[in-house]
């Protein structure tokens, strides 16, 4: 469905330029749920708002290529783009309330945008179609709650709505960028399902991005861990919890609370600070806060080694 071949992303500021994305490659195929976890500042959302040219004036893309059925997403004009934004890739971002109009209610919006990309459609087929919507995020009384406007919901239908905003168009694939973030956790856990549940009724692909690794267990085919701009670890959800091999990965799963923890079991933080993406980074990026390093690691970058079939670490302790 989609293939991303070395990416790479830079952001001018007055301080200099900042490398944000640094050579990403992965593959989303179709019907597949891939994630992409890392801490904030790793370069999550800049990858994501460059697979669909969706970033702000300062943002160049260095190089790469982002193939899309066949064609590379990058080199289209912005009006070539935004017959694929929504109609074929739709985006859920982080904060409800600014990716949606607030003077609009959300039946307009998602009537509009609808309308947008099937022209040829009925205002009464638009109409259907919203309330249809509307009732597969799971909002209550969908022929009220389409004349709202988004402030008089609460953050979990915003959310929804925002939801049925992407989807309003049939996208193959959804892009979700912190969908859940704003959300307390039993709502976290809602939302999840339901994109679970859209994604087999509609045959969608999701890619989830995410800085918690512990809500793509049961969620996920497949992890990409993105730390200081590039992946480090990738491969089936299975396979990465069963044995995560970048130390980076291992510190993740470290700090985050466990259903099989033990009671006096503490959570441990990953010291140290992510790596100044306006720097070169002379070996591994997580080489000054990682207790296992060698020597090659601060001088030297590691390839993507093979730990299992299918699942790689960029870790000089996983060459064989
Ligand atoms: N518009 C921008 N102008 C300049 N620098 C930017 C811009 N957007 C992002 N950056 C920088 O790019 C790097 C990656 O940011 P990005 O927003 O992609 O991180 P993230 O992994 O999505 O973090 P979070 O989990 O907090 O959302 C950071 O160093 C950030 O400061
Ligand atoms: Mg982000």
């Amino acid at each position: 469905m989609m293939q991303v071949k070395d990416l790479h992303v830079k952001f001018k500021t007055h301080k200099g330029d900042v490398h944000a994305v640094r050579g990403v490659s992965f593959e989303i195929k179709e019907k597949e749920c891939v994630a992409i976890v890392g801490e904030s500042g790793s370069g999550k959302s800049a990858l994501a708002k460059s697979l669909v040219k969706l970033f702000p004036e300062n943002a160049t893309i260095l190089q790469g290529e982002v193939i899309y059925q066949n064609h590379n997403l990058l080199a289209y004009t912005d009006k070539e783009l935004r017959k694929i934004r929504g109609k074929e890739i739709g985006m859920v971002f982080q904060d409800p309330l600014t990716s949606l109009n607030p003077l609009l209610t959300i039946g307009f919006q998602i009537k509009e945008a609808f309308l947008r990309h099937f022209p040829l459609s009925s205002k009464k087929e638009a109409v259907a179609h919203t309330l249809e919507l509307l009732d597969l995020v799971g909002i209550p009384n969908p022929e009220i709650r389409i004349n709202e406007y988004p402030h008089t919901l609460s953050g979990g239908m915003r959310q929804r709505a925002l939801i049925a905003l992407a989807l309003s168009a049939k996208p193959k694939l959804l892009i979700a960028d912190e969908p859940t973030t704003a959300l307390d956790v039993t709502l976290q856990a809602k939302i999840l399902d339901l994109l679970k549940s859209l994604q087999n009724k509609l045959n969608m692909s999701i890619l989830l991005i995410t800085h918690d690794l512990s809500v793509v267990a049961g969620f996920c085919d497949k992890v990409l861990v993105m730390y200081g701009g590039k992946i480090v670890e990738s491969g089936s959800v299975d396979s990465l919890f069963e044995t995560p091999s970048h130390p980076y990965t291992k510190r993740l799963l470290l700090s985050k609370p466990r259903l099989d923890m033990q009671r006096d079991e503490p959570l441990v933080p990953i010291d140290g600070v992510p790596p100044d993406l306006s720097k070169d980074i002379l070996g591994c990026a997580f080489c000054t806060r990682c207790t296992s390093s060698l020597k090659i690691c601060g001088l030297q970058e590691p390839q993507a080694f093979e730990v299992r079939e299918g699942h790689t670490s960029c870790c000089w302790l996983n060459k064989t």
